[in-house]
C-alpha cells in the first residue's frame, strides 16, 4: 500500500486535476477571510493540494500545530500563517516527491509572512514515535485526506493521541464510504491512490476512534464525493462515498454519549471571524449571547480546551438528568403508561 500510494503522488499526480473525483473542488466552501492567505501561497504548492475538506479550526494563534500526511505543504504553510510568529506547524509525509516541493518555497513563504515556522519531516504516520516528536506537545492536530491511505488507521489514531495535549484536537478531513468497501475496491491500486479503496465505512471508524482515546467524535461538515472518472466509478460498484470533517478532542473525562447535568454555555462572540455565533461542529450553532443547553461532552469540549476563555458557563456535574435529549439515542426501557405523570404504579 506505501509503495503504490508512493508513486500515486510521487509520479503519477503531476497537480490537482489529475484526480478522478471532485474531492479537492472545495474552493468554493473556503471562508471569505480565508483567501487571502490561500493567495499567499505558491502557486506550485496550491497546484498540488490534493485534500479534501478544510482543516483550519478557529484559534490557532500561537498553537503548535502537527499535519499528518502534509503531501507539497498547502495546508502547512495556510496553517503557518493562522498560529503565526509564536506558533510552530510540523508537516510529515512519506514521499519525497510530494516533500521536496514543499521544502523548496520555504524561503518563499518566510520572506512573505515575515518568519518561517514550519518544519517538514520524511516520516510514516503509522509510526509517529520515530519522529522524535515529544508526547504531549501538540495543541492541534491536521490531516486532509491521509488516513484513508494508512495501512493501519488504528496505530495513526494512537500514536497521534499520544502526541496530543490533554485537551487538543484532531481535526481532519477524510473519505468514508456508506458500507465496508468489498476487496476489488479495497485492493484496486488506482482506487486507493484515488483515497477510496481505503476509505473507511463510517461507523467502523467511529468505534475505532473511541477504542483508540477518542469519545464523542464530532462531525463538523461532510459532503457526497463523486467518482467523475466513468471507468472508475463502475469499478465502485455501489459503494457511495463522503468526504467528512471531524474533530477529535483530546479529553480524559469524555463519555460515551451524551449525558444530561443540567448545563449551559454562553458564547460571548469573541473568537476571531465568528462574532455572531461558535460552529463547535455540525449540530452545535451557539449564537452569542444566549444561554444554550449542552451535554457534559460539549461542556468539556469548550471549558477544558483553549475555547474555554470565549464562554460563561452555567452548572456542573453534581446532577446527572440521564442521556441528553435529541443526540440520537434514547433510554431503551418501556416508560409504561403512567411514567410522563410521575404516578405511583400499581403493579405487584
Ligand atoms: C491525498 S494526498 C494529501 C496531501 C495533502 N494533505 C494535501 O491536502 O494536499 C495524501 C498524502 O499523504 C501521504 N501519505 C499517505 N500515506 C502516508 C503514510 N502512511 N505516512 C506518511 N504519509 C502518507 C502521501 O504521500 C500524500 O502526500
Amino acid at each position: 500500500m506505501h509503495d503504490i500510494v508512493q508513486d500515486y503522488y510521487g509520479r503519477q499526480l503531476k497537480n490537482t486535476s489529475d484526480l478522478q473525483t471532485d474531492a479537492c473542488c472545495d474552493s468554493s466552501a473556503v471562508p471569505i477571510w480565508l483567501k487571502p492567505l490561500l493567495a499567499a501561497i505558491h502557486p506550485e504548492v496550491l497546484s498540488r493540494y490534493y485534500g479534501c475538506g478544510l482543516v483550519c479550526p478557529p484559534l490557532l494563534e500561537g498553537c503548535r500545530v502537527l499535519d499528518l500526511g502534509c503531501g507539497s505543504g498547502r495546508d502547512v504553510y495556510l496553517l503557518s500563517q493562522l498560529v503565526g510568529p509564536s506558533g510552530e506547524v510540523v508537516g510529515v509525509d512519506m514521499t519525497d516527491e510530494q516533500l521536496k516541493v514543499a521544502e523548496q518555497h520555504r524561503d518563499y513563504h518566510a520572506d512573505k509572512f515575515g518568519y518561517d515556522n514550519v518544519t517538514f519531516l520524511h516520516g510514516y504516520i503509522e509510526r509517529l514515535e520515530e519522529l522524535g516528536l515529544q508526547a504531549g506537545s501538540f495543541d492541534v492536530i491536521v490531516s486532509n485526506c491521509v488516513v484513508n491511505l494508512s495501512t493501519d488507521k488504528g496505530a495513526v489514531l494512537r500514536g497521534l493521541h499520544r502526541l496530543l495535549k490533554e485537551g487538543g484536537e484532531f481535526y481532519f478531513s477524510d473519505v468514508y464510504a456508506d458500507r465496508r468497501v468489498p476487496d476489488t475496491v479495497r485492493t484496486d491500486p488506482e482506487l486507493i491512490g484515488e483515497c477510496l479503496g481505503g476509505a473507511l465505512y463510517w461507523n467502523d471508524f467511529l468505534e475505532l476512534a473511541h477504542s483508540n482515546g477518542f469519545r464523542d467524535s464530532r462531525l463538523v461538515e461532510s459532503r457526497p464525493l463523486e467518482v467523475t472518472n466513468p471507468i472508475l466509478s463502475a469499478r465502485c460498484g455501489r459503494v457511495h462515498f463522503y468526504s467528512a470533517t471531524y474533530r477529535l478532542f483530546k479529553l480524559a473525562g469524555l463519555e460515551r454519549d451524551c449525558e444530561d447535568y443540567g448545563q449551559a454555555v454562553v458564547y460571548k462572540g469573541s473568537i476571531p471571524d465568528q462574532p455572531n455565533a461558535f460552529n463547535l461542529d455540525g449540530h452545535h450553532r451557539i449564537e452569542t449571547g444566549r444561554v444554550f443547553p449542552v451535554c457534559g461532552n460539549t461542556w468539556k469540549m469548550l471549558a477544558e480546551t483553549r475555547m474555554a476563555p470565549h464562554f460563561d458557563f452555567i452548572g456542573d456535574f453534581s446532577q446527572h438528568y440521564g442521556l441528553f435529549p435529541g443526540c440520537g439515542r434514547e433510554i431503551p426501557f418501556s416508560q409504561g403508561a403512567n411514567r410522563s405523570s410521575n404516578a405511583e404504579s400499581s403493579c405487584c
